[in-house]
C-alpha cells in the first residue's frame, strides 16, 4: 500500500513515516519544509509543496496519481494555541484552506482513506474527570476551532466524495521514538523545561492553585511513538469493513500535573529540580484527560509508554542532539 503523509517532515509526522516503512508500506512525504526537516523523512518519497498556496491542490492531485496512494494523513498545520489568538487568520488561511486543498486534490485523485490529526483543544475546557468523543466540543482558542472545523470538512467530504476519514485528537504529545525525530520545537511543557534546565534557569510553573491534588495543572501525556502507532491502527481500520466511529480520542487515561512531570524529568536527569511558581496561563483548563475505551474497543490501540519512558526518551534525545 502507498501512504501520502502530508507534514511527514515534522515532529509526529516522521515518526508515523518511520512506522509505515517499518511496516512495508511505500511512502510519499508532502512537506513545505517550511518547519519540517528534510532528513527526517528518509527512506520516504519527499514532494515539496506547500498545500496552503493556490495552486496546491492540483499539485497535490497529479502527485496522488502518479503516486498509486490509496490513503492520505494529513499532519500540515500551525499548532500554537497562543499564536492562534493573536494571528487567527493565519490559522484559518493555512489550517482550514490548507485542508480544504488536500480534500479538493483528494476527491480528484480519487483517494479513499483519510487520516487528520486534530487535538484535544477542540474540547476547550471541559469540567469532566475523563473526556470522552461524544462530549461537545467547544473550542476556546483559534487552534481549536480549525481542528473541529477540519473534522466538519471530512464528514462533508465522506457525503460528497465517499471517502472514508477518520480524525485523532491528540492529548499531549511528547517523547521521541528516534534521537534524530525529537521534537525541535520548543512550545509545550516537556522541551520548555528541557530548554530552561540547559539555559541554566529554573522551570516556571503557570499556577500552583488548582483543584487538583498538587495544586498544578493535571494533563495526558501520551508517547509520540504510541501516537504513531495509533495512525497505523487508524489507517487498518479504514482499509476494514466495519467503521462504526471517525472521532477517536489518543491518550493514555491517566492523568500528570506539571510537578509530575518536572519530577520525572529530574529522575531523567538524575538532578534536582526546584521550579519558579508563576502566574497561572490564561485558557488553561485544571484538567484534561481522555477516556480511552472508544479506541481501545474499536481500533485495538492502547498506549504502551509511561511518564518516566516518555520524558526519558526526550532527555536522550535532546543529549544526542
Ligand atoms: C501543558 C501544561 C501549562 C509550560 C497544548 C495544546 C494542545 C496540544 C498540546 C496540539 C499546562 C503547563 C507549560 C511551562 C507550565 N497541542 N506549563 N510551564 O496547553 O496542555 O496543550 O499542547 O494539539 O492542543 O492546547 O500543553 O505543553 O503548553 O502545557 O506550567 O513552561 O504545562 O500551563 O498546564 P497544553 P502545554
Amino acid at each position: 500500500m502507498t501512504t501520502l503523509v502530508i507534514g511527514g517532515a515534522g515532529y509526529i509526522g516522521s515518526h508515523v513515516v518511520r512506522l509505515l516503512l517499518e511496516k512495508g508500506e511505500r511512502v510519499v512525504v508532502v512537506d513545505s519544509l517550511i518547519t519540517g526537516k528534510e532528513e527526517r523523512t528518509a527512506g520516504a518519497e519527499l514532494v515539496q509543496i506547500d498545500i496552503t498556496l493556490p495552486d496546491a491542490s492540483e499539485k497535490l492531485a497529479s502527485h496522488l496519481r502518479a503516486s498509486g496512494a490509496d490513503s492520505v494523513i494529513h499532519f500540515a498545520a500551525h499548532k500554537q494555541v497562543g499564536e492562534s489568538v493573536v494571528e487567527p487568520e493565519m490559522y484559518w488561511h493555512d489550517n482550514v484552506g490548507g485542508l480544504a486543498n488536500v480534500l479538493s486534490a483528494c476527491a480528484s485523485a480519487g483517494i479513499r482513506d483519510v487520516v487528520f490529526s486534530s487535538s484535544a483543544a477542540v474540547y476547550g475546557m471541559p469540567d469532566v474527570d475523563l473526556v470522552t468523543e461524544d462530549l461537545t466540543p467547544q473550542p476556546i482558542n483559534p487552534y481549536g476551532a480549525t481542528k473541529y472545523v477540519g473534522e466538519w470538512m471530512l464528514a462533508d467530504a465522506e457525503r460528497a466524495h465517499g471517502l472514508r476519514t477518520v480524525a485523532l485528537r491528540y492529548f499531549n504529545v511528547a517523547g521521541s521514538g528516534w534521537p534524530e525525530l525529537a521534537d525541535t520545537a520548543v512550545m509545550n511543557l516537556v522541551p520548555i523545561v528541557l530548554d530552561q534546565l540547559e539555559q541554566g534557569r529554573a522551570p516556571v510553573v503557570f499556577g500552583d492553585d488548582y483543584d487538583t491534588p498538587d495544586g498544578t495543572c493535571v494533563r495526558d501525556y501520551v508517547h509520540v511513538l504510541d501516537l504513531a502507532d495509533a495512525h497505523v491502527a487508524a489507517l487498518e481500520y479504514l482499509r476494514g469493513e466495519q467503521r462504526p466511529h471517525r472521532v477517536f480520542n489518543v491518550g493514555t487515561g491517566t492523568g500528570s500535573s506539571v510537578l509530575e512531570v518536572i519530577e520525572a524529568i529530574a529522575r531523567a536527569k538524575g538532578i534536582e529540580i526546584t521550579p519558579e511558581i508563576g502566574e497561572r496561563r490564561a485558557g488553561d483548563p485544571a484538567r484534561l484527560i481522555c477516556s480511552t475505551d472508544r479506541i481501545r474497543e474499536t481500533l485495538g490501540w492502547e498506549s504502551t509508554k509511561t511518564l518516566d519512558d516518555i520524558v526519558r526518551s526526550a532527555v536522550e534525545a535532546r543529549a544526542g542532539a
